[in-house]
């Protein structure tokens, strides 16, 4: 089958690979129709180089359709359509039971000591094979896979897999209160989805914070309040003045480890993806090497007594944090990977809902075939072309 593999830094590629097979009762073959790009794809795209191995398939946001099943796999059957949750989770250990699907004990990663293994997402959780590819393997599939109705275009569901159960979670913990302001820094697929699902939520104030211009327009023309940060200036005091003067109750990070405006962490970043692996793998697992340009961001412009709800994601060991600003305005912090099946039946109404409240048929910016993957990474990398949401979608040609 035709699959997108990782080579290197910046070079992916779409190789012929064996096609996967049933390999547990508990798995599933599914022939992949829809596959998103995410932004933490790029992270393996550059930074995360050390925790690779050539030839990993990548993609976590898939669906399709039902190959095959093992013997324990009863709620699917060949034929029905399923999206896929990027975290592989049991559904009946202690944290499943609890809500807290990535940090599933059946699947975690105890050489590495992480949470829930995640399909194509580097060493640090499984190494298990990704769903940008023709048909994907699905460990745990007596659980995982979500059965969504034929009829409405992939579009409709596929935002099940990741940017929806992720957005859905930063916003529930933003815990923004009634009447209350949230800032959303990051106006990637899951900022956008953010100010959408908080604006439907009844949130009254919602400002988005970028620097593309295309993706601040998008946002704009949703009605989100919106601030250019190219733009320079005091951005927190821009934000005061929009929020009485106090900053907003709520802020949530959607930007993670590659923020821009950091120039002496970006040279850390280069240096992991340029060093021997083992040494990379070292200096991230021990060092402070996210940029944190947008968390700090973040700490600035909340209010006193806020929240940070922190859904991009950072991967150094000894980032430097302002805590006496963190404890001093006594900041209340959440974050994590989403727990995707935890949130599922509370997005579900709103996804098969007629009039598409959150505008997920016209989420995506651009649907392609698996072979332009390579392509397709680049430009999102560097947000050319109006590239928000990428579907990859193999029946293409
Ligand atoms: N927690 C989870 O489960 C989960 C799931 C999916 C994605 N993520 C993470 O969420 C983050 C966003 O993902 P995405 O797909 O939207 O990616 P993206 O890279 O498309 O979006 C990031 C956006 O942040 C903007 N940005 C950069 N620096 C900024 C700054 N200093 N201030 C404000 N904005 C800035 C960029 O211009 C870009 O539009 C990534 O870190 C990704 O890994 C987390
Ligand atoms: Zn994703
Ligand atoms: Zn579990």
């Amino acid at each position: 089958m035709r699959a997108v593999v990782w080579h290197g830094k910046r070079d992916v590629r779409v190789d012929e690979v064996p096609d996967p097979t049933i390999q547990e009762p508990t798995d599933a073959i599914i022939r992949v129709t829809s596959t998103g790009i995410c932004g933490s794809d790029l992270h393996l795209y550059e930074v995360m180089g050390p925790f690779m191995t050539e030839g990993d398939i990548l993609g976590h946001e898939p669906m399709g359709i039902v190959e095959d099943v093992g013997s324990a796999v009863t709620h699917i059957a060949p034929g029905d359509r399923v999206v896929i949750p990027f975290n592989i989770s049991c559904g009946h250990c202690f944290m499943c039971t609890n809500g807290l699907q990535s940090q599933c004990e059946t699947t975690q990663n105890h050489e590495h000591g992480t949470g829930a293994a995640l399909f194509g997402y580097t060493k640090l959780y499984g190494q298990v094979p990704g769903g940008q590819a023709a048909y994907l393997r699905v460990p745990q599939a007596h659980y995982g896979p979500i059965k969504v109705p034929d009829g409405p275009p992939d579009d409709r569901f596929v935002y099940l897999s990741d940017v929806l159960p992720t957005a859905w979670q930063a916003v529930e913990y933003a815990d923004v209160p009634r009447g209350g302001s949230l800032v959303v820094l990051g106006l990637g697929p899951i900022g956008d989805m953010c100010t959408r699902i908080a604006r439907l939520a009844g949130v009254e104030t919602v400002i988005g914070i970028d620097l593309v211009p295309d993706r601040l327009e998008r946002a704009r023309h949703n009605g989100v309040d919106v601030l250019d940060l190219s733009e320079g200036g005091d951005v927190a005091e821009a934000i005061r003045e929009r929020t009485d003067g106090r900053g907003p109750d709520s802020v949530i990070d959607a930007v993670g480890m590659e923020a821009h405006g950091a120039p002496v962490a970006k040279l850390a970043h280069q240096l992991t993806s340029l060093l021997p692996d083992a040494i990379g793998e070292k200096l991230m697992e021990t060092g402070g090497v996210d940029r944190l340009a947008a968390f700090q961001t973040a700490i600035e412009l909340v209010r006193r007594g806020g929240t940070i709800s922190l859904s991009g994601v950072y991967g150094g060991m000894a980032d430097p944090l302002p805590m006496l600003q963190l404890f001093d305005k006594q900041v209340q912090l959440r974050m994590g990977q989403a727990n995707v099946r935890r949130w599922v039946d509370d997005i579900m109404p709103l996804v098969v809902d007629e009039d598409d409240p959150l505008e997920l048929e016209s989420f995506a910016t651009h649907r392609l075939p698996l072979d332009a993957a390579p392509d397709a990474y680049e430009h999102f990398q560097k947000k050319e072309e109006g590239m928000v949401k990428v579907l990859l979608q193999p029946g293409l040609t």
